[in-house]
């Protein structure tokens, strides 16, 4: 017996496996119920007496050095099929962070769903427009107090160029060459010269619409508005006009909407009237449509203009205009069950 255990000992260190199943048949071979060292076990149940401590001995530490070798094989094999040595499977994943669509984005997507369902269709113009676009394409008299400096940003090399004050600059770049008739909804960004507080920021954002055909009356624009009133606040919500005046739409008018927070009753929100305005809006002035070349004894049409702030600030009660450019994650994520 003792030669076995020599023999076996003077094997251990050359045990060697090319992959988990070769190591796993020497674990069979020696470590199992059947295996060299139970075997080896059994015999030494019937060894004489004298003989036990000597074998003993041996018989553990031939026990030990394989358990020992197959442990190191082991070990190999992992560090060697994953690269790296602290793998743990078990333990759970990063959670990956959904992004949330930012407030104001959620409002004009909103606008433009339901424009589109009444047939309009998306235009676009440049931030950064020429003074005809803007201003007198737009019926603005010369010394209009809009193409003030204080109120519009110019570029400094170019008096002629602005940063666009409204959408209503995408009206124009819109029936000059469009094919008639014209049903557009223009969203975008719009820039004034205002010190940034919580009313009021020097970039916000508006949608223009515009709908130019033969026999467009006001009612036309009556009924887009209280449709866009309902779908926007919900069925309940009634709508009121009231006369204003704006260089390109003749008659024009301001757009009140019952207050969606006390039902028309009166709350703080509303200043105790029951209505709050959200949009300004008219029929297209006959000069307008002359400037951009569109004949005005034959078409007609109505445009309005809205503040995505503002109807944000009406839905959501955002108190602070400075919230929305400020990136804080801690607000944004507040929209995201409005996604
Ligand atoms: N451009 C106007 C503004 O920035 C908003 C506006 C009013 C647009 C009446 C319109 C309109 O198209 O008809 O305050």
């Amino acid at each position: 017996m003792i030669e076995k255990i020599q023999k076996l000992l003077a094997e251990v260190e050359a045990i060697t496996a090319a992959n988990a199943e070769e190591l796993e048949a020497l674990r069979i071979k020696y470590l199992s119920k059947k295996g060299e060292i139970s075997n080896l076990m059994n015999d030494f149940r019937s060894v004489p007496a004298e003989q036990k401590k000597e074998l003993g001995m041996k018989l553990n530490e031939l026990k030990t050095k394989v358990q020992e070798r197959i442990n190191t094989l082991k070990e190999q094999f992992a560090s060697q099929d994953t690269g790296c040595d602290d793998l743990d499977l078990t333990r759970t994943a990063y959670p990956v962070g959904l992004g949330t669509r930012h407030p104001l984005s959620i409002v004009r997507n909103e606008i433009i769903d339901i424009f589109s369902r009444m047939g309009f269709t998306l235009a676009d113009g440049p931030e950064v427009e020429d003074d005809w676009h803007v201003f007198s394409a737009m019926n603005f008299a010369e010394d209009h107090p809009a193409r003030d400096m204080q109120d519009t940003f110019f570029i400094e090399a170019h008096p002629d160029i602005v940063l666009r004050t409204h959408t209503s600059s995408v009206q124009a770049r819109t029936m000059e060459h469009s094919e008639l008739p014209i049903r557009v909804i223009c969203p975008g960004r719009v820039y004034r010269n205002e010190a940034i507080s919580a009313r009021a920021h020097c970039f916000f954002h508006q949608v223009e619409a515009l709908y130019v055909d033969e026999n467009v009356s006001f009612t036309d624009l009556k009924q887009a508005l209280l449709l866009f009133a309902k779908e926007m606040f919900g069925e309940d919500t009634k709508i009121r006009l009231r006369p204003s005046y704006f260089p390109f739409t003749e008659p024009s008018a301001e757009m009140d909407i019952s207050c969606h927070l006390c039902g028309g009753v009166g709350c703080s929100f509303c200043k105790g009237t029951g209505w709050v305005e959200i949009l300004g809006c008219g029929m297209v002035d006959p000069n307008v449509l002359e400037l951009n070349g569109i004949d005005s004894k034959k078409y007609s049409g109505w445009a309005l203009g809205m503040g995505v702030e503002r109807i944000t600030n009406l839905k959501y009660q955002v108190k602070d205009l400075r919230m929305f450019s400020e990136n804080d994650t801690r607000f944004l994520k507040e929209f995201e069950s409005a996604n």
